[in-house]
């Protein structure tokens, strides 16, 4: 990938320099550590940065920014390494600023039901501290036991229950961040409403690390749903799995989660994940995992017989209610599992496509017919009430010249057809490094240049996070 930027390298006295800033034991530059710090989930990219340093406050960070800025270094924020579109991919080299550090869970403010958090508390940790006082933080990525909510916020990571409850952007109340000139600014007010000037809190959403580090942030809390039913719905056809989804929500529910899978997905993630136990009959080809919460379980039992009979008229197969905390617990194994047992299978290539939710069957069907005049098989799975169906493109046995070739033809069809539908090339992953040659297929060149003009207010030396989204 070509990075048309040129930054000074890093000197000794620049490394002596941030040192005293953080300390001699936060500053690494062996070959294992540069590494390991130089990925993330994103496919197979590796690239090493000169140094990484470990920040534990603010403070340190403004300090780091306001040296790379004299000394023109660039620096990429990176949580816990968990994304898929590159985002923290130090891709000029320079500093890797790792906020693995900012562990602290500061308040739950159970009278306000909100929380302020630093940026690398992971998600999980969060869910189940929350929990431990009635109350409930939705946002729940696959990655959940590993990814960190100051990169959620970058991205404004999804998941199942975003369905209901909306992503991230939804929770986040107010930021602290470090501008990439070395301030230290809270971003708006700890306050359910905000109309004071332009929202800088939901500009930091999803900016990948472009525009500021966030150093703490105030979430919105929910009250606890007390219950939740999940059930299982096979289908000889994906595409008609697809299209009871729509059905479900004319038909006036909002399950807390709708998942889609197709067969692949299934079977590899079984594979993968092991030790799950349940019988795949050769017939299906898609599965739906449907998910009910809230306080009253004569409610929920009714929205599922209400969702029963809308699968049955989209011709399903018998549906599997899970029993116990551990069927439940098997079957999101199955699905949260899809993405890693894809990785594990074969070289591949994932988009994140996201459409109004009733197209959601012409999107798949056009993905399918789209990678057959090209050549590739692709397994989808996904978010289907929200319409965001993940498309892994498999490589197989295609040469690496098919491969390189003709996928990024395919990869423009399938996204022109997600724009065609009204809707986008990512729903939850981001842009970062690897979707941003396709970023001119939804914007035109007026809101790119918009795009450029807000990155350059925050960062006129074009030192943070460069190569990302739309520099
Ligand atoms: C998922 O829904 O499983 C996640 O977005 C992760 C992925 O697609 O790899
Ligand atoms: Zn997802």
């Amino acid at each position: 990938m070509n990075i048309n930027r040129t930054y000074n390298n890093l000197s000794d006295k620049v490394v002596e320099e941030l040192i005293k800033i953080v300390g001699v034991e936060q500053v690494f530059s062996d070959d294992e550590k540069l590494e390991a710090y130089g990925q993330d989930e994103t496919e197979d990219f590796i690239f090493k940065p000169a140094v990484v340093v470990r920040s534990e406050n603010a403070e340190q960070v403004a300090a780091i920014m306001k040296l790379a800025n004299q000394h023109h270094i660039p620096v990429t924020p990176r949580g816990a390494g968990t994304g898929l579109s590159g985002g923290a991919l130090p891709v000029c080299g320079g500093i890797l600023l790792s906020m693995e550090k900012f562990k602290n869970i500061l308040q739950i403010d159970t009278q306000n039901l909100q929380a302020t958090v630093e940026s690398g508390v992971i998600n999980y940790i969060f869910q189940e501290e929350v929990k431990k006082h009635g109350l409930f933080y939705p946002p729940d990525p696959a990655s959940w036991g590993s990814c960190s909510l100051g990169g959620n916020v970058a991205h404004s990571s999804g998941g199942p229950k975003a369905v209901k409850y909306g992503t991230t952007r939804d929770y986040v109340l107010n930021i602290e961040m470090v501008t990439p000139t070395g301030e230290i600014i809270w971003t708006g007010a700890n306050t359910l409403k905000y109309s004071t000037g332009y929202n800088l809190t939901q500009l930091m959403v999803g900016s990948e690390g472009t525009l500021g580090i966030i150093t703490k942030i105030v979430f919105k809390l929910l009250p606890l749903p007390k219950h939740d039913l999940l059930m299982l719905v096979p289908f000889s056809s994906a595409e008609k799995a697809c299209e009871a989804v729509g059905a479900t929500f004319r038909a006036g529910i909002t399950p807390s989660a709708m998942e889609f899978m197709e067969r692949d997905a299934i079977d590899w993630s079984m594979k993968y994940a092991g030790e799950v136990n349940f019988t795949v009959k050769p017939e299906w080809q898609a599965l739906l995992l449907i998910e009910v919460d809230g306080n009253e379980m004569d409610l929920l039992y009714k929205d599922c017989e209400t969702i029963s009979a809308i699968m049955a008229e989209h011709g399903c197969d018998e549906i599997l209610f899970a029993d116990t905390a551990d069927q439940k617990q098997s079957l999101w194994k199955i699905r949260r599992k899809v993405g890693e047992a894809v990785k594990s299978n074969s070289v591949y290539k994932e988009e994140d496509t996201v459409v109004p939710r009733a197209s959601l069957p012409v999107l798949l069907k056009g993905v399918k017919e789209i990678g057959k005049r090209y050549g590739f098989k692709s397994v989808c799975y996904g978010h289907a009430g929200d319409g965001n169906l993940h498309v892994n493109i498999i490589k197989g046995d295609l040469s690496d010249e098919v491969w390189e070739r003709e996928l990024p033809k395919g990869i423009t069809e399938i996204f022109e057809l997600c724009k065609s539908l009204g809707g986008t090339i990512s729903g939850e992953h981001g842009i970062g490094l690897v979707q941003k040659g396709y970023l001119p297929i939804v914007f035109p060149e007026y809101q790119m240049e918009l795009m450029r003009q807000i990155k350059r207010v925050f960062d006129p030396a074009m030192i943070l996070n460069p190569g990302k989204i739309v520099f």
